[in-house]
């Protein structure tokens, strides 16, 4: 089983998970290829919920190609539950995300939800987070000095380049992504607030304050729910 198919499972068993919501409720859904996996199994179903709100500019996207109704998170009070992929989890429910550059809107829309409902491949599984770089989004005019203040974490910090590699990735909100490689996160809320408190950071791709609570992760065997 590849992959994709592992992908796909999951998707699958995401969408039979909210399919156990109260209809007529509003989602929160994030971003990335198994997230798209979600989205795409969901979509028959779209008429169980009364909207969705998105994390992203390509979520949003895909969303309304399938018909559903994307909602302005100022117009939603709470959300019963928030779907998304993560880049690694631990056993806590702790994880990194932003891989795909959506972290900052990806947080709000968690901090919204009574449940943030992590969808991976067992890939993603880490007893300590950190061998996949952790990407931090900045306001551009202060990548000099927040570079100096995340190295002194001990990683090696580097700024994410767009696909031609020639300029910088520009986040949906306008920002600029440093990704930091190297680190051992001992202790992720400890870490998450130190980093919040850099200037120049919007967000950090730490996901500790907003962690998952519950984990549905696919392996070549099936898909397995734990509730961290
Ligand atoms: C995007 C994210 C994604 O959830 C994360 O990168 C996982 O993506 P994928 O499902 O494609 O592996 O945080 O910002």
């Amino acid at each position: 089983m590849n992959q994709d198919q592992l992908k796909k499972m999951v998707g699958e068993a995401a969408r039979d998970e909210v399919l156990k919501l109260a209809s007529g409720q509003v989602l929160g859904i994030g971003t990335g290829s198994t997230v798209n996996c979600f989205i795409d199994a969901l979509a028959p179903y779209k008429a169980h919920f009364s909207g969705t709100v998105s994390s992203s500019n390509a979520t949003t996207e895909r969303l309304l190609k399938h018909g559903f109704k994307v909602l302005n998170p100022n117009d939603v009070n709470g959300l019963p539950a928030y779907v998304d992929g993560a880049d690694e989890i631990d056993s806590l429910g702790n994880m990194i995300k932003g891989g795909g550059g959506a972290l900052t809107r990806e947080k709000i829309i968690a901090s919204m939800a009574k449940q943030f409902i992590c969808i991976c491949d067992s890939s993603k599984q880490v007893s300590v987070l950190g061998a996949f770089a952790l990407p931090v989004e900045i306001i551009p005019l202060a990548q000099g000095v927040v570079t100096r203040e995340l190295e002194k974490f001990g990683g090696k910090v580097s700024l994410r380049l767009a696909k031609s590699a020639q300029e910088p990735f520009v986040t949906d909100n306008g920002g600029w992504i440093l990704d930091v490689a190297g680190l051992s996160i001992s202790n992720p809320l400890s870490m998450e607030s130190q980093i919040n408190q850099i200037a120049g950071v919007i967000t950090v791709g730490l996901f500790a304050k907003e962690r998952a609570n519950i984990l549905l992760v696919s392996n070549t065997a099936g898909v397995v729910r734990l509730i961290l």
